[in-house]
């Protein structure tokens, strides 16, 4: 693991993915730029949630580079905190036709905690991300309180 990180400490890539998908969103984060930044893959949280494990991401270290994984699902979008914001755009409707249509944006981020002492030499690391769908999809999706 060390051995691969310095080799893509060189390597200036994204250090986040954002995969809006079906059914949920992934979120992919370099593994190699946290652990040179002091902070393990334990440290991140969504949203600031760091006592509760399912907030929590999980390694992947079969892919190039390692990445923390964190899979939210549409279904329990709110559980970690993520916001939900609604607005009104142009786009298609269900029936493929250019309309005004409401538009759910989910977005959230993901940090480090709070360092346990004053004086702390760790920056703490913030990614954040946002995921935009048609509001009627979200509906059909989720178990929104409405
Ligand atoms: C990576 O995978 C190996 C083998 O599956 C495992 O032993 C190791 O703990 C993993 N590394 C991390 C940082 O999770
Ligand atoms: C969508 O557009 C088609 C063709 O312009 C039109 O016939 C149809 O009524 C429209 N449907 C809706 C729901 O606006
Ligand atoms: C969704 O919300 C995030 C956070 O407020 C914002 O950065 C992003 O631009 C928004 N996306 C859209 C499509 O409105
Ligand atoms: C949402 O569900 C309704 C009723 O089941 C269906 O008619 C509609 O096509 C669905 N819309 C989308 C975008 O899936």
């Amino acid at each position: 693991m060390e051995r691969i990180c310095l080799i893509l400490l060189f390597i200036t890539e994204r250090d986040i993915s954002v995969y809006c998908g079906v059914q949920t969103i992934t979120l992919k984060i370099n593994f190699c730029p946290v652990l040179f930044s002091g902070y393990t893959d334990t440290d991140l949280a969504l949203n600031g949630r760091h006592g509760d494990a399912h907030c929590r991401g999980f390694i992947n270290n079969n892919t190039f580079p390692t990445v923390v994984l964190f899979s939210i699902s549409l279904n329990t979008l709110e559980s970690c905190g993520n916001n939900l914001v609604v607005s009104t755009a142009q786009g298609m409707n269900a029936y493929g036709n250019l309309s005004l249509v409401q538009i759910g944006n989910i977005s959230g981020y993901i940090d480090t905690p709070d360092p346990p002492t004053i004086i702390s030499y760790l920056p703490g690391l913030l990614y954040k991300f946002s995921c935009s769908y048609p509001l009627e999809y979200l509906v059909n999706n989720t178990q929104l309180a409405s």
